[in-house]
């Protein structure tokens, strides 16, 4: 996954305003960047610097994550074609690139780069030697199969092109200049209208607006339409990282989703629960965390008679019978994770009705949905999912509530500011498994998708190897790993006797346990950290939050690069 931005104004600007636009998707990929004024090239290997002098009126700039050559400056984008009169940065897979880079090797094309991308600048100068830049672009989308959000400059024109297919790209107007850009958080401080592509539509943007074309050439309508992005900070200023700043705003990001689902959000979750009553089969469609906070809310309806599933995205086709009676319903931070859509696109094909949770608005995965309600998280800089997961878990209970889940969730951030607070005493206690090689999170029931998700923040940002797995499935198996001082974090619900029981287990080989729990038995424990809840719902909130704070402070006593763990592009699986 990469991050692009184009700028064309009015007035001169520098590169450090298109680099800072940059700055803002360097979530989407960090290994390198790039940019073209319509003078010169740069291109950096490392994370994006925001500098840069020289004024310009138009300018195309990337940030990348490395899928197609190593990470170096030639293959940073953007690329230029032969004689540099066409210069491009793109988004995406290519996915027939050798073939077409085969074709212009024959023509005398020289590349210069490892990239699938680069075969864009040069299909384009080879295609202006005929035809007119609106037939080239119309070919060129034919040509390529794979997936791509595209910018593209001419050497000594004022104008940006751009095509999209499958991969994120939207369009923002204000006064004086015209965005264009991977999501909408790269320019929500500058405007709040914006105009969404569509797959294999292709725009012409000048300072002065844009213009909008499918495949063949013909003008398509795209009015402006207004977003609101919760206003946020944009230094992480008193925290050391984003990671800590965004777990300590998890009160108000659940006081504000509640907020909205009872007040303007009302119709839209009135409407979904009607639906999720009227399905013959409701099923879960998400990866990663947002999988942990479906598999939470699968728990939670289980609890009240609700039968539901929930998939992991990637394997969704394969395990899931989807017809015209299923409500498929999507969690995603991102709106854009490619896993999620493909599923998205899958139940559609079967006939199913399709319903999401996103937090960025007007993402793909919110297009494409029949009802999507928004998260309301605000934006999550950090890599590591943490407040997203807890207000996407908030909303499952607040689902499972109209059931019948008996559960206050008028108190659910006060009881997260009560835990917050305890952030030293859990600093303590993770620093004392930081130096651990392998941990293990063991959990039942409610406890286990909460064991999975700490697990999953502890191995992203800490580089700890640490398994989240049922307490149950241990003496199958994996006991064998326990052994003298093996840290293990159990998560334990009030008097689950099988959980305790686990945990004893674990201890009788040596394991150095870490009790997450609201059983008061337990708090006088050594290392113990105590949840105040008798609600178990709410239990399975807190217990997260501890654990995202555990993680969070042992990867700072080993001095990790927290807000950016090595191998993890946020959220969008890469296509
Ligand atoms: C982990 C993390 C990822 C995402 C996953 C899905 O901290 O951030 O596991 O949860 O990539 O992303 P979304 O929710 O954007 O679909």
């Amino acid at each position: 996954m990469c991050g692009i931005v184009g700028i064309a104004s009015r007035t001169p600007f520098s590169a450090s305003m298109l680099l800072g636009r940059l700055k803002r998707l360097e979530y989407r990929g960090y290994d390198s960047f790039g940019y073209y004024d319509g003078r010169e090239i740069k291109k950096h290997v490392g994370n994006i610097r925001v500098e840069g002098r020289g004024l310009t009126r138009t300018g195309i700039s990337h940030t990348r994550w490395a899928t197609h050559g190593g990470v170096t400056e030639p293959n940073a984008h953007p690329h230029a074609a032969c004689d540099r009169s066409v210069v491009a940065v793109h988004n995406g897979i290519i996915e027939n690139f050798e073939d077409l880079k085969r074709v212009l090797v024959r023509k005398g094309h020289r590349f210069a780069s490892e990239t699938d991308s680069e075969v864009i600048s040069h299909f384009v100068e080879e295609g202006l030697k005929t035809k007119p830049i609106r037939s080239v672009l119309a070919d060129l989308m034919k040509s390529i199969s794979g997936t791509f959000a595209a910018l593209i400059m001419l050497e000594g024109r004022n104008e940006i092109y751009a095509v999209k297919r499958d991969s994120p790209l939207v369009l923002g107007v204000s006064k004086d200049l015209t965005v264009v850009a991977s999501d909408i958080y790269a320019f929500s401080d500058l405007t709040t209208e914006a105009a969404f592509f569509e797959n294999d539509e292709i725009a012409e943007i000048t300072a002065g607006g844009y213009a909008f074309f499918d495949g063949r050439g013909r003008a398509v309508a795209k009015p402006l339409r207004k977003f609101d992005l919760q206003p946020e900070p944009a230094l992480r200023r008193a925290h050391k990282h984003y990671m800590l700043k965004e777990i300590l705003e998890e009160p108000a990001a659940v006081d504000r989703l509640l907020f909205s689902l009872a007040n303007d959000q009302k119709p839209e979750f009135d409407e979904l629960i009607r639906l999720m009553r009227r399905a013959k089969k409701i099923i879960f469609a998400s990866c990663g965390t947002s999988y942990h906070a479906s598999l939470l809310g699968a728990y939670f309806l289980h609890r009240v008679g609700v039968e539901n599933q929930t998939l992991i995205a990637s394997e969704f086709r394969h395990f899931a019978n989807v017809d015209r009676d299923t409500l498929v319903l999507a969690l995603s931070q991102s709106g854009e994770t490619m896993d999620v859509i493909d599923s998205l696109n899958y139940a559609r094909e079967c006939g199913g009705r399709l319903v999401s949770l996103v937090n960025v608005p007007y993402s793909t995965i919110q297009r494409m949905s029949g009802l999507s309600l928004n998260l309301l998280a605000g934006q999550e800089v950090c890599v590591a999912s943490t407040k997203a997961f807890v207000s996407q878990a908030a909303f499952m209970l607040r689902i499972a509530q109209e059931f019948g889940f008996r559960v206050n969730l008028a108190n659910l951030a006060d009881r997260i500011r009560g835990l917050l607070r305890k952030r030293e005493q859990i600093r303590g206690i993770a620093e004392t498994f930081a130096p651990a090689r392998d941990l293990y999170v063991i959990g039942r029931g409610l406890t286990y998708p909460v064991a999975r998700e700490i697990a999953l923040k502890i191995k992203e940002i800490s580089y700890i190897h640490a398994e989240g797995m049922m307490g149950g499935e241990l003496k199958h198996g994996t006991i064998a790993l326990i052994e003298k001082g093996t840290p293990v974090i159990s998560v334990i619900n009030t008097n689950d006797p099988d959980i305790i029981s686990n945990t004893k287990e674990v201890e009788a080989r040596g394991a150095v346990t870490i009790p997450i729990t609201n059983n008061p038995a337990v708090w006088r424990r050594p290392r113990a950290v105590a949840v105040r809840t008798d609600n178990d719902g709410k239990f399975g909130i807190l217990a997260a939050v501890a654990g995202q704070l555990m993680a969070y402070y042992a990867a700072d006593k080993l001095g990790r690069p927290i807000d950016k763990p090595r191998n993890l592009a946020k959220s969008v699986t890469v296509k």
